[in-house]
């Protein structure tokens, strides 16, 4: 019998953790060892393309920025997506971003995200079902934690030891919000978030309080965020991305992402916060660094940032949905001529 392919597109968007992830309570499964507090961006976007074969036997395949990527890092959580999707499928994807990937930018919470998500539209597996985003959020998971909060849009928690993540609030909660992204370095990270959180767990002093004043300030966090107050969430966040980066810089050997300009930035918000200008910076694994802050003020921010760093490009993101099936790629041009051999070697027509 000739193979049966199905196929679809997805579009997803980073989710950027207000208050972090950073440790595991099981490594086996992924499961987070702090409570996390994020929001989904709007404008950056990754974009998969997803075949899903049956009656085949061949390897899953995963073509990211046009460059094939060893299937080690993805067993686990193709396992899982074939205890979704049925134990006999095979996936070959291939899948591009509008920003810098493994930058700190969240690539991987977007990117696995939209790998369970266009896997499932192609299946069409995919109802408006609270029960289908749960399961697809527990696959994400497990290829990375902070993707099981990428399947949903707006602001989410993804609770510790949490299987799968929950929507807090819609996108239209908080509609003034803004994200600003400065861009310090494109080039990718020394080292994986996945590798450094595990270096921190198991070697930094500072280690068990860090997860123990994450449990005290996220639901702190929660409420700021509920009554959409930002100067108490600033603080809450700022906190957050402080300690955790503290637990890095403590382990063995440390951990650093931060460059100067980084550095720059987060001094140029406590600036702007005394002269009134709520603009809460946070860091995640890499350099770049995001402000949160409203609309309004949005542009005097941009400014100052132009007069310290003019050489960092800056990117105003909003709150955005969650992923979305799509016809008409803006990303991906033909099949990537990787999958297109695989596909001639298996006889197998693609699209
Ligand atoms: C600093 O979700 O990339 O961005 O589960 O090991 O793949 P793995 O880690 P990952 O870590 C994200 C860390 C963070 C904080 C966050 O997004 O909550």
């Amino acid at each position: 019998m000739p193979p049966i392919i199905h196929q679809a597109i997805s579009q997803c968007s980073p989710s950027l953790a207000i208050m972090k992830y950073w440790g595991k309570a099981h490594t086996a499964n992924n499961t987070p060892a702090t409570p996390s507090i994020a929001v989904t961006l709007k404008s950056l976007m990754t974009e998969t393309r997803v075949f899903v074969l049956d009656g085949i036997d061949a390897q899953d395949m995963v073509v990211l920025g046009g460059v094939l990527q060893t299937t080690e890092r993805y067993a686990s959580f193709f396992a899982a997506l074939r205890s979704l999707c049925g134990p006999s499928k095979v996936f070959w994807a291939e899948s591009a971003n509008n920003f810098p990937t493994a930058a700190g930018l969240a690539s991987s919470s977007s990117g696995f995200a939209a790998l369970v998500h266009g896997a499932c539209a192609a299946l069409g597996i995919i109802k408006d079902s609270k029960a289908i985003t749960e399961a697809m959020s527990q696959v994400a998971r497990v290829g990375s934690a902070s993707a099981a909060r990428s399947l949903y849009g707006g602001f989410t928690l993804l609770d510790r030891q949490a299987y799968h993540a929950t929507e807090l609030h819609p996108a239209n909660h908080w509609p003034e919000l803004r994200v600003i992204v400065v861009r310090i370095h494109d080039g990718p990270k020394e080292i994986s978030s996945r590798k450094a959180m595990e270096q921190t767990r198991i070697t930094s002093p500072f280690y068990q309080a860090w997860v123990d004043d994450a449990l005290q300030l996220v639901p702190q966090a929660q409420e700021a965020l509920a009554n959409k107050n930002l100067p108490r969430l600033g603080e809450l966040a700022r906190k957050s991305y402080l300690r955790m980066f503290s637990t890095m810089f403590a382990a063995d050997p440390p951990i650093i992402y931060w460059q100067a300009q980084s550095l720059t930035v987060m001094k140029l918000c406590t600036t702007l916060r005394q002269l009134g200008i709520e603009a809460w910076e946070t860091m995640d694994a890499g350099p770049q660094v995001k402000i949160f802050c409203l609309a309004q003020q949005t542009n005097a921010i941009l400014q100052a940032l132009a007069t310290q760093l003019p050489d960092c490009p800056c990117l105003v993101d909003e709150v955005g949905d969650g992923p979305c099936v799509t016809t008409v790629p803006r990303l991906l041009a033909s099949v990537h001529p990787v999958l297109a051999n695989a596909a001639k070697t298996y006889g197998v027509v693609l699209g």
